[in-house]
């Protein structure tokens, strides 16, 4: 029997084309582990109108845990006309699939490093009209986003029931909505909850002392969104205060991205609500040489699921011209989760030194190299890597 049973969740577009890439490294790496395939995404939301059918929820319940590519996601009037026709008159509503299974296996930290690779042609370069010879800017930040609650919670109503909407009513700030009627209002939440603020501003200050990191900023908008934002910002500076080595501090969402943009290298762990870290996580990807390169992990108690960054890409679906060091770099996050410490590891440099070698490369980073090329190039140099003890890390 394998040592890790591993749910396999490829799901849309390029979600195959980068897990096969994920395969050729994970085998060539020999991980004891097996794979259970799960069927995942729109094709299923199509054909039998839920996109995470329960027989995948039944395999996450009996694996180690999940890596997962990519789905689709279109809003519900879109998603409504591309159901099979028998399914049509049922009245489903179509939810994203890894928005439940983030919920349904209370993952609720969602975690996003953010890192430049030396060499990396897409690494950034700071406002270049200021200096154009400037040399890249090195970036590692890790975003630490709540994963189950706020603005993804998934409370939402169009229309609103007629209780919801009198209960609103109440408040007189809803007097230009009341003029409106109730037929022209929606309603999407923003629900936190002080449990929900405090497990992921700790996990975040944590992290930051483990790793010997010295900021931790919060990613908010207490001056506008007054009861959320007050309510995390309260919770995350009573944290702090047991973290007196780190420096702790705040900055708005809109404020951010500008200054992230202006100095990116300042940043080192960031944390954020659902929404706000979903922004700010993009904005961070642009900013190490786009989504192909950005990680991600969410994580529960007891169960944890891998993805990219990224999401199905349809226009370059099954070309395996995308780039998987994301996907890779996804894997990494599992093997270290798994405790694979030295594989982990090992990949890593395997990335970084396909990356710094610019010989195999995808055309996002202007090469002409397939998905699959630059899989077997990495996996070529993460064995390698264990043949000479680290041969990867003399070459950085
Ligand atoms: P996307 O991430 O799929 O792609 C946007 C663009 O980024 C692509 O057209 C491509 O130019 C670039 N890109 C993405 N991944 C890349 C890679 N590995 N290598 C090189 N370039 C890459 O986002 P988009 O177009 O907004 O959404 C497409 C679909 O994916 C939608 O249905 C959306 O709902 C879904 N989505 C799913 C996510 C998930 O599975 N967690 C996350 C984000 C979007
Ligand atoms: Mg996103």
């Amino acid at each position: 029997m394998s040592k890790y049973k591993i749910a396999w969740m490829p799901g849309d577009g390029i979600g195959n084309d980068v897990m096969e890439a994920a395969r050729i490294v994970l085998d060539e790496m020999k991980v004891d582990a097996e794979y259970v395939h799960c069927d995942i995404g729109w094709e299923f939301w199509c054909k039998e109108g839920n996109a995470l059918p329960d027989r995948t929820v039944e395999v996450l319940k009996n694996t180690t845990c999940g890596l997962f590519g990519a789905i689709t996601s279109k809003p519900q009037d879109d998603a409504l006309t591309e159901l099979e026709p028998h399914l049509r008159d049922k009245k489903l509503v179509y939810f994203s699939p890894i928005v439940k299974m983030r919920q349904m296996f209370n993952l609720h930290t969602n975690m996003r490093p953010c890192k430049s690779y030396e060499g990396n042609p897409l690494n950034y370069r700071g406002t270049r009209i200021a200096n154009p010879i400037a040399d890249d800017v090195a970036i590692d930040q890790v975003i630490f986003r709540e994963n189950t609650e706020g603005s993804y919670g998934g409370v939402e109503f169009g229309p609103l029931p007629e209780s919801v909407y009198d209960a609103l009513c109440l408040n007189p700030k809803m007097k230009p909505w009341k003029a409106k009627g109730l037929e022209n209002v929606a309603l999407s939440t923003r629900i936190v909850s002080k449990q929900g603020c405090a497990s992921i501003c700790r996990q975040a200050f944590e992290y930051a002392k483990k790793t010997g990191r010295k900021r931790v900023t919060l990613i908010e908008k207490p001056n506008v969104l007054r009861e959320t934002g007050g309510l995390m910002t309260r919770v995350f500076r009573e944290i702090a205060k047991e973290y007196p080595s780190i420096w702790a501090d705040e900055a708005n969402i809109d404020a951010i991205c500008m200054w992230m943009f202006k100095n990116p290298q300042d940043y080192s762990v960031l944390v954020a609500e659902n929404m706000f870290g979903d922004i700010v996580s993009d904005l961070c990807a642009g900013l190490v040489g786009g989504l192909g390169f950005a990680p991600s992990a969410n994580l529960g108690d007891t169960y944890a699921v891998f993805e990219p960054t990224h999401g199905s890409a349809p226009k370059y679906a099954g070309q395996y011209k995308v780039n998987p060091h994301a996907m890779l770099l996804t894997a990494k996050m599992m093997l270290d989760w798994l405790g694979e410490t030295d594989r982990a590891n090992r990949l890593e440099q395997a990335v970084s030194r396909v990356i710094l070698e610019g010989k195999v490369k995808t055309y996002d980073m202007g090469g002409k190299d397939s998905t699959l090329d630059v899989a077997r190039a990495v996996a070529a140099y993460a064995v390698q890597g264990a043949k000479t003890s680290c041969g990867a890390c003399s070459s950085q």
